[in-house]
């Protein structure tokens, strides 16, 4: 089993894909499609790279037998029960929840997935992207259509500016991966967090090494359970960069908060939590008066930014909640043996569509694996917890807020600075994984149960800008 997570890994983290005489990265790639608003060019870098993954297929069904394995000597029916063990309920219950969340977004969804397609249709023409049906996965912006902010230039609503654009401020003050990451940390230590130790400047790597293949998909470590925390990251200077800096520390403060906890208890309350701390900072650090004042934009931009903000934020949060579902409905269909290996493809197709409304820019060869090219998949990591979090860190949000006694549009809060709240938020995370988490929650916000009505509530002007926009379109697919 080890030896194939390693190949797994390896297939994914030293993938190339040859483009124009170029041999490209999965970083080069990504950077590309950031930018690129050519269908051609896009089809050709997504199937590059989803080629990548075609000959993990055997190796990966073999990994879920093994995996089947050992969850049943645990006393599970499959690992995807095991998996869903983990949220202080029962499985079945977890995949109700995750349900019943998903169902209460997805007409928010619709209606974001309806405005970007007539944008789209406009943009590139009938065929290329119709009116009607599923988005082609590949003009989004992302190799995933899982986040949709890249494309914020070809659906900004006319006649209002959302006041800057992140990226080029970026590299026009001189910023790079070790400033990502200092600014990042300046925002937790603005709440009342210690800063990070010496070692994490000295021993995490920022950049991509031109030396050696590394995996490049960035992640966070705790190496000794006290204070020898890294992040692992292949940093570029853009606004998705900025947002992953504020997440990855995320992780780093989270294990520092929760270091003096027994060592079982040395851990999220549960793992969406751990993913949702980041996410939170990160949502106080793009908000327009934060970014003035570190210099980053010239003026706070007036009410008329509110609507083209809300939106540039749905293209990264709404757009990702399906995205966050399908990933592991898709392995716990596998992992339950109601996905066979010759149906994989088919079946990841079938959820991308259904949930999504994308579709792949031509069809797929018999031999494809396409779940293989999402990193979480060739490396075995749940991704529930993205889900979990993209919910949470709005309900940490809105409770933050209040308790700052903000009283603007919510989506111009920010608590940099704010040390009560941090000293609230910081208790919650020195809990680490010692109570229920509906406790951890609770101590913070005041609420015990997931809470869709957070995410709701922030896009609540933005939705109802939608449906208007969306007037004599026929939404669905
Ligand atoms: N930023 C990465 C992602 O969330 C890895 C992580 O979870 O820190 O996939
Ligand atoms: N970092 C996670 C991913 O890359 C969730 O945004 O999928
Ligand atoms: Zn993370």
């Amino acid at each position: 089993m080890a030896k194939i997570k390693v190949d797994l890994k390896t297939i994914y983290s030293t993938g190339k894909v040859t483009y124009q005489g170029k041999s490209l990265t999965l970083d080069d790639v990504v950077d590309l499609m950031r930018s690129s608003r050519d269908p051609a060019e896009l089809k050709a870098l997504w199937e590059g790279w989803h080629a990548v993954a075609r000959p993990m297929r055997n190796e990966y069904g073999r990994l879920v037998g093994l995996a089947n394995e050992g969850a049943r000597e645990l006393g599970y029916t499959d690992t995807g029960v095991l998996w869903r063990s983990w949220y202080d309920m029962p499985p079945d219950e977890f995949a109700q929840t995750v349900e019943r969340l998903w169902t209460q977004l997805e007409p928010m969804y619709e209606n974001l997935q309806c405005y970007v397609r007539a944008r789209l249709n406009e943009k590139y023409g009938d065929a290329v992207q119709p009116r009607t049906g599923a988005i082609r996965a590949d003009l989004l912006g992302d190799m995933w259509a899982q986040s949709w902010g890249n494309i914020y230039d070809l659906l900004a609503p006319k006649n209002a500016d959302l006041g800057y654009d992140l990226t080029p401020s970026l590299v026009k003050q001189n910023y790079d991966a070790v400033k990502l990451a200092r600014t990042a940390e300046n925002f937790y230590t603005s709440i009342g967090f210690a800063p990070l130790p010496e070692t994490f400047w000295s021993r995490s790597m920022l950049v991509r090494p031109r030396d050696r293949e590394v995996d490049c998909h960035a992640s966070a470590w705790d190496i000794d359970d006290k204070n020898d925390v890294r992040v692992k990251a292949c940093f570029r200077v853009n606004a998705d960069d900025f947002f992953t800096a504020h997440h990855e520390l995320g992780h780093n403060f989270y294990q520092r908060a929760y270091q003096d906890q027994a060592t079982l208890f040395k851990s999220g309350a549960n793992d969406g939590f751990h993913e949702a701390v980041g996410d939170f900072a990160g949502l106080n650090a793009l908000t327009p008066n934060y970014l003035k004042q570190l210099g980053l934009i010239d003026e706070v931009p007036g009410p008329q930014a509110d609507i083209p903000y809300l939106l540039r934020m749905a293209l990264d949060k709404v757009a990702f909640l399906p995205f966050a579902v399908i990933v592991d409905k898709w392995r716990w269909q596998v992992f339950a043996g109601e996905v066979t290996p010759d149906r994989y493809n088919d079946a990841w197709w079938a959820l991308r569509t259904k949930y999504q409304g994308i579709v792949p820019p031509a069809s797929r060869p018999s031999d494809a694996f396409d779940p293989g090219a999402k990193m979480h998949i060739a490396s075995n990591i749940p991704y529930t917890r993205y889900f979990l979090a993209d919910i949470y860190e709005f309900q940490f949000y809105r409770a933050a807020c209040r308790l700052a006694g903000w009283s603007g549009p919510v989506n111009r809060c920010t608590i940099y600075g704010n040390e009560e709240v941090g000293a609230r938020f910081q208790a919650m995370l020195r809990m680490g994984s010692s109570k229920p988490w509906p406790d951890a929650l609770e101590a913070f916000t005041g609420e015990r149960t997931l809470d869709a009505s957070a995410v709701a509530d922030y896009f609540a002007p933005l939705d109802r800008w939608l449906t208007d926009q969306n007037k004599g379109e026929k939404c669905g697919w």
